[in-house]
């Protein structure tokens, strides 16, 4: 899938930094003298060069100190070490992991809660998230019925034989996806399952927004004051499918909804990882992902050669790999890693 990156207007804001400060210093000449003007800088000039002197040299950032907004106007610096800098195609060493002094991105939680058995599922995310009853209950609300299509199906590869290949192989009771969008892949999950004659819950996280701009190509999925039908379509698809007994929720973003998996023990004996595709959003949804494997688990995502945010997703999987000491394998488009491939 190609979504449109937006380039922060760094220019502009630089540009407009530059306009600002020249307006200061015209008012300010109309104020005051020469002298004071030249006075007034030679101070700042001052107490900037003794603040750089006289600014921490910490080794890594402190999260809670060095900006404190009540403090000067004065930028305090900050002293990043170069070894952060890693060409990341060379191999992990042990400090990759060790070293806790600079490798604050490689850092997630690791303790999540005992996982509550599969057969409890299901009732645990009806529980968390819908105050125990089902999201399915009494749907379509008549207010969107008519704004909804019957089916409105379309994925990105959300067929393809790795999807059969696995769940044969892994015989899955849990499977997690990490960005669901109207339901190809989590039916078509749900549907294979079903014919291997497996009791699998499929668990969605998805904030059910798509993407700024996905209407461009989606038009068809109704916008009711600014909200997306998203999640309904979704649901009227899996409803369509007769997959809602296997198919469940959480409609809140990846990063939150996989910490709070974490903490309710909600594993995935499979775990499909297809939401944002820039390297950032890759990698944090990888490594939250990942401590949620059951063990002996399988975890995969689409796009492994996508050219979005620079071959994003395939850095972050790489990055992920190598420090982990993991191996990769791909299948068409789609990347897959076992839990205990060590490549060591
Ligand atoms: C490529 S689509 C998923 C397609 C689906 N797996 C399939 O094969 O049919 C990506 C989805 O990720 C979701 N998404 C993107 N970033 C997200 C985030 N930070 N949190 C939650 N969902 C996100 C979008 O809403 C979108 O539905
Ligand atoms: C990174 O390391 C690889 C192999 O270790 C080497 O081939 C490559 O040229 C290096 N890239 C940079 C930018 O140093
Ligand atoms: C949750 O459900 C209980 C009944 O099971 C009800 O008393 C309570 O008001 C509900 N809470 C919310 C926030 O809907």
């Amino acid at each position: 899938m190609k979504e449109e990156e937006q380039q922060p207007p760094v220019h502009h804001l630089l540009l407009h930094h530059h306009h600002h400060r020249q307006r200061v210093a015209a008012l300010a000449g109309k104020k005051f003298t020469k002298h004071t003007v030249c006075f007034i800088l030679l101070l700042l000039l001052l107490s900037y060069s003794l603040g750089y002197i006289s600014a921490p040299s910490h080794q890594y950032p402190n999260y809670s100190s060095p900006h404190s907004p009540s403090s000067s106007s004065q930028p305090t610096h900050i002293n990043i070490p170069q070894s952060n800098q890693k060409n990341t195609s060379t191999p992990a060493t042990a400090a990759d992991n060790n070293n806790n002094n600079n490798n604050d991105h490689y850092r997630f939680t690791t303790q999540c809660a005992d996982p509550v058995p599969s057969e409890l599922v299901r009732q645990t995310i009806l529980d968390r998230v819908f105050n125990g009853t089902s999201p399915y209950d009494d749907f379509p609300p008549e207010h969107a019925s008519p704004l909804l299509r019957p089916r409105r199906i379309k994925g990105w590869g959300s067929t393809g034989a790795v999807f059969e290949n696995l769940i044969r192989k892994v015989q899955p009771r849990t499977i997690l996806e990490v960005g669901t969008f109207l339901g190809a892949s989590a039916i078509h999950m749900a549907e294979l399952a079903r014919g291997l004659g497996l009791e699998t819950q499929i668990v969605c996280l998805d904030d059910f927004r798509g993407w700024p701009g996905f209407r461009d190509r989606f038009g068809d999925i109704k916008m009711v004051n600014g909200d997306v039908l998203l999640l309904y379509q979704f649901m009227q698809n899996v409803v369509h499918e007769k997959a809602s007994e296997s198919v469940v929720f959480v409609p809140f973003s990846s990063g939150s909804g996989l910490e709070k998996l974490c903490e309710w023990g909600v594993f995935g004996d499979l775990i499909e990882v297809d939401a944002g595709h820039d390297f950032h959003s890759a990698w944090s949804d990888i490594n939250r992902a990942y401590k949620l494997l059951t063990p002996g688990g399988v975890i995969f995502g689409h796009d492994y050669f996508t050219s979005a945010d620079h071959n994003g997703v395939r850095r972050a999987v790489d990055l992920f790999a190598r420090v982990n000491r993991l191996q990769i394998q791909i299948y068409g488009q789609h990347w897959v890693i076992h839990q205990y491939s060590s490549s060591a």
